[in-house]
């Protein structure tokens, strides 16, 4: 069975009288353990795909299931808990608490799967762990402002991993970060893939990246086509 299924997922937002057709009718089927990239213009409809599959989004029509269950049909309780415990976003825009250090950041999923109160080492240590493993062993107490934008990025991809997900959804992870600091991150996405399996989508605009990946799909105007890639490793 796929790990996840996006069958004939279709979004159209309205705006007034216009309609707006963001992704049209596409089917995807990811293995667990796959590592993926989708690229294509600004305004295809990548983010809104994300979205979908990763249950931020409702689709107009269409399903996703994830493990064979059809996460449209869970309500909202369920599928945020289905979001905290099995996937792991990482969003453009890093969007950390400022007032939280960046220990405390990546701890945030934890917390809001109701544990706030009972402090629990062996996650604490995993947190602390996971910033040693992206290179921020010496920022475990500085607090968002006080990080680069590229640091700031890494704390959010801790945050991402602190749950131990199977799915990653990454929307543009290294937009505006420098080369090095992308192939660090992407080095980082792989070995984890290759470590625990989880499963990698990411959306990036960087060929450099798409040419490191699995499968690459290109989004066209709301539609999706598998590319051939020379991925060998
Ligand atoms: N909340 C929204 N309301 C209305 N239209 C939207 C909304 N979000 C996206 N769109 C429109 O849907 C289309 C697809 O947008 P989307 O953000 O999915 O593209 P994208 O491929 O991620 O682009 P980019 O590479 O610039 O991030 C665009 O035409 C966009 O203007
Ligand atoms: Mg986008």
């Amino acid at each position: 069975m796929a790990q996840v299924e996006a069958l004939n997922l279709t979004k159209i937002y309205t705006i007034g009288d216009e309609e707006i057709m963001a992704v049209n009718n596409v089917s995807l089927s990811i293995q667990k353990g796959d590592f993926i990239s989708i690229v294509g213009h600004s305004g295809s409809g990548k983010t809104t795909l994300l979205s979908m599959i990763g249950g931020i989004l409702r689709p107009t029509s269409g399903r996703v299931l994830f493990e064979g269950v059809d996460i449209c049909s869970l309500d909202d309780d369920s599928l945020s808990d289905l979001r905290n415990q099995k996937f792991g976003f990482i969003f453009q825009a890093a969007t950390l608490l400022p007032t939280l250090t960046a220990k405390e950041n990546v701890l945030l999923p934890v917390a809001f799967g109701g544990w706030r109160d009972t402090v629990d080492t062996k996650i604490e240590e995993r947190a602390v762990e996971l910033l040693k493993l992206i290179g921020l062993e010496e920022k475990i107490d500085a607090y968002p402002s006080q990080l680069s934008g590229g640091q700031q990025r890494r704390v959010a991809i801790a945050r991402a991993l602190i749950n131990e997900p199977q799915l990653i959804l990454a929307d543009e992870p290294t937009g505006d970060l420098d080369e090095e600091t992308e192939a660090e991150i992407i080095g980082l996405f792989h070995k984890i893939n290759r470590q625990w399996g989880t499963t990698f989508i990411i959306v990036t605009h960087s060929l450099d990246i798409a040419r490191q990946c699995k499968k690459v799909y290109r989004m066209k105007q709301g539609t999706l086509k598998e590319e051939i890639t020379e991925y060998t490793a």
